[in-house]
């Protein structure tokens, strides 16, 4: 396997900036070209693609601070850096002319050994490297990345059979684990996988949707109501791809396609409507208008959906969408959303099943590209089995309603016959059955089915192997109980007790911990029971110090969010083991609230656990300011910078199917090496964080409850003007000032803002 350290992206466009920022985030450093401006800067164009990405809401890098990693250049002037780099990715316009020009410019620069991998939606791979050089066209692949690459985590991968095997091991194993990306094997045919089936789907949507005369948001309501697609639905994917592009792709794909295939037959039937919009530049988001509009007015924003017959804008009926047991039910139902979707739905899944063995090499590729390039919760051939009950499995059944229906079922359908796609954690591949995993690592999948030792409503705890236990949150969200927190206490026991190493705390698939149900502190405002507010904090703060002081080591596998309680429960554990993307904040000050589980209490004490730090007061301010001002992390790296996790004590995952085999290995590691005691008592310069807190906030400018949380807040950051305190006496004013709030009407009314508006109230 060759190592990769040095990359360049040529193409500083939507994709070649995004994969850069990737690519950045995971520490590396990438070269970012484009064409030479006549600026007096010559790399302006991959500099301005930089500032994009650093302004973009989207965030494409993990933290600002990564853009050190990333250097722009053109390709005129900076040709022979190109020479030391092991991996270029092109991402220039899709256009084989412009491209192969690209590819005769750059040969000479690049090593033997470098690999080169075109991000093309359509074009076979075959034909980019027809007539290439030699050794240049076996280190070449396609690296086809779904945009925004930092969150779809699909990877589409293309090799020819003359491809040089360590090629295809380098740039695998390296988008996998470096870069976390599914990585799917695609054969070389247009489209691939994903965009094949997406985009077909899309064409066909829009033109049955115009057939049944099905407002654009029911059939987009009605379409993830009853398939798991994103809420987008088809019009709003319509609209987020753009207009104006969705043509393009169509036509590059189909032009390389058979004329039997359906994609290519639909193609032809032109639809008046998409040249209107883009005659009228309604091109989607990019332009605020497309399918769907926003209109804004002071009482609020209304969405205006497009009439299919005029191509005028219409306001939204609101109706809502029947609701069904079996998904096989959507052929009967009588509404025209309902035969809109059972029309767009087989006609997707038959096309699906026709493109094994052409364009994919097993379902459980077409399955998992749906699932992570367009974030389908069930890919088409879970779908087929989805439409099984006790008499009749869903393929039959879809074959047999397709023949009715006068069309052609697709070969796959008919030769599985009376069986099922997916059995237990099999397959069904060419007449047999194969293991969906070959790997042997801990997965969700695989936690939901081991035997618990302790269990409640919130929370179990499992053996995993290797001496390593594993407490699972369960609750929706992960949220913390006084259930959880028992199991916690409990687990942390029988782990002493018995002959374990560590342990790891996980949520589910989607979410780590959202902390606290607000509900519960809602209901125990109206019902005046603050005492049983104080047992619940007293409850958590046991359970939390049980953790920080176990003899031996437990890791937080952070997903999705760590916010309250959650990100309490990682300031309490040894080790961090975090996926890139999560969000980590104490955000309690939102809903009127501090945090109450031993959140400020460690936002004061973690700066002394840094060794060189005695008196670490400007920490102390800085971690103030996160718990007052409620500021989240959109990333782990920002968790670190931010003050939140500790970079000794964190460890970050790219991978999310890789997070819990991650962790339980960073278990083992820390059960080995003897880890830094934590500090049972503090000395704080309480003066010094007064006047430094003083500095950051103007307390003129703030509003009476936050006036009243800054004043709670910083009585326990200076401690009350005590210079040593204990780790209890910490946790005794966080109840106090918790109290105090929860009582107020303030607080009260910021709680239910949230909850009923999903709005931070200010007051
Ligand atoms: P883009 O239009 O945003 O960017 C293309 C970049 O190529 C521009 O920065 C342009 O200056 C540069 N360029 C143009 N001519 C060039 C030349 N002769 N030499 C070097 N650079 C040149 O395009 P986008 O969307 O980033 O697409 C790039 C590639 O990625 C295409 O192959 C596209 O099919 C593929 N792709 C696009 C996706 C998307 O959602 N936009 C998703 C997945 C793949």
């Amino acid at each position: 396997m060759t190592k990769i350290s040095k990359i360049a992206v040529i193409g500083s466009g939507t994709m070649g900036s995004n994969i850069a920022a990737l690519i950045a985030s995971a520490g590396y450093s990438v070269l970012l070209f484009d064409i030479a401006s006549n600026d007096k800067d010559r790399s302006s164009i991959a500099k301005k693609a930089i500032e994009n990405i650093l302004s973009s809401p989207l965030k494409p890098l993990m933290d600002k601070s990564l853009s050190k990693n990333i250097t722009p250049a053109n390709l005129d002037d900076d040709l022979k850096e190109l020479e030391s780099v092991d991996w270029v990715v092109e991402a220039i316009v899709e256009n084989i002319d412009i491209k192969k020009n690209l590819y005769a410019k750059i040969t000479q620069y690049l090593s033997k050994t470098a690999i080169i991998s075109s991000n093309t939606s359509t074009i076979p791979l075959k034909d980019l490297v027809k007539d290439l050089d030699e050794n240049f066209a076996t280190q070449f692949v396609i690296t086809h990345f779904f945009n925004p690459p930092r969150y779809l985590d699909l990877l589409e991968f293309v090799t020819l059979e003359n491809t040089k095997p360590e090629v295809i091991e380098t740039i695998k194993n390296f988008c996998e684990i470096t870069l976390g990306k599914q990585i799917v094997n695609c054969k070389d045919t247009p489209g691939f996988i994903a965009n094949r089936i997406g985009c077909y789907w899309l064409e066909q949507g829009l033109r049955i949707a115009i057939q049944e005369n099905v407002p654009i948001d029911m059939a987009d309501k009605a379409v993830a109501e009853y398939t798991g697609i994103p809420k987008t639905g088809v019009f709003g994917l319509w609209d987020l791809i753009g207009i104006d592009l969705m043509p393009m792709i169509t036509k590059s794909t189909v032009s390389n396609l058979s004329d039997s295939d359906d994609y290519v037959k639909i193609s032809k039937d032109k639809v008046d409507i998409v040249d209107k919009l883009i005659a009228e530049k309604r091109l989607g988001r990019k332009t605020k208008a497309g399918f769907y509009k926003i209109e804004k007015s002071d009482s609020g924003n209304k969405t205006l959906i497009t009439d299919l017959k005029t191509g005028e804008y219409i306001e939204s009926s609101g109706s809502k969408i029947e609701k069904i047991e079996n998904l096989k039910y959507i052929q009967s139902l009588p509404s025209n959303y309902g035969r809109f979707v059972w029309r767009l739905t087989y006609k997707m899944l038959n096309y699906a099943a026709g493109l094994i063995p052409s364009a994919a090499y097993n379902i459980k590729d077409i399955d998992t590209a749906m699932k992570e390039g367009y974030g389908w919760k069930y890919g088409p051939f879970e779908l087929i089995d989805m439409l099984s009950d006790d008499k009749q499995v869903g393929a039959e059944w879809l074959r047999i309603h397709i023949e009715i229906l006068g069309e052609k079922p697709a070969l796959l359908l008919k030769e599985i016959g009376n069986k099922k796609f997916y059995n237990n954690d099999t397959y069904f591949d060419n007449g047999n059955y194969k293991p969906v995993s070959q790997e042997n690592i801990i997965t969700y999948k695989k936690l939901s089915t081991l035997p618990p030792i302790i269990e409640s409503k919130s929370a179990k705890l499992v053996d995993i192997g290797n001496d390593i236990l594993c407490l699972m949150l369960t609750n929706k969200m992960g949220v913390l109980d006084s259930d959880a927190f028992d199991v916690i206490i409990k687990s942390v026991s029988y782990m002493d007790k018995n002959p374990f190493d560590g342990m790891i705390i996980a949520g589910d698939e989607d979410n780590f911990c959202a902390g606290a149900d607000v509900n519960n502190f809602i209901a125990y405002h109206e019902n005046k029971e603050f005492d049983k507010v104080a047992e619940l904090l007293k409850h958590g703060q046991l359970a939390m110090n049980t953790i920080k002081n176990s003899v031996k080591p437990v890791v937080c596998a952070i997903n999705g969010v760590a916010f309250g309680g959650g990100c309490e429960l990682a300031l309490h554990a040894k080790g961090v083991q975090i996926h890139a993307n999560s969000k980590v904040g104490l955000v309690e000050t939102r809903i009127g609230l501090i945090p109450g589980w031993g959140g400020c209490k460690e936002m004061v004490m973690k700066p002394f656990r840094s060794t060189n730090i005695t008196r670490p007061s400007q920490e102390i301010v800085n971690n103030f300011n996160l718990v007052f001002n409620a500021i989240n992390s959109d990333s782990a790296m920002e968790a670190i910078n931010l003050g939140y996790l500790s970079v000794n004590s964190t460890q970050i995952t790219f991978n999310k199917k890789r997070l819990l085999e991650d962790a339980k290995q960073y278990a083992i590691k820390l059960a080995k090496n003897k880890t830094l005691a934590y500090p049972s008592f503090v000395m704080i310069d309480a003066e010094l964080i007064n006047d430094k807190v003083a500095s950051i906030v103007n307390v003129a400018n703030l509003l009476p409850h936050e006036k009243k949380i800054m004043e709670i807040l910083l009585k326990i950051f200076t401690t009350k003007g005590k210079s040593i305190i204990k780790d209890e006496e910490m946790n005794d004013m966080e109840v106090d000032g918790f109290i105090d709030l929860i009582k107020t009407d303030a607080t009260y009314q910021r709680m239910v803002s949230l909850i009923k508006n999903r709005k931070v109230l200010k007051n």
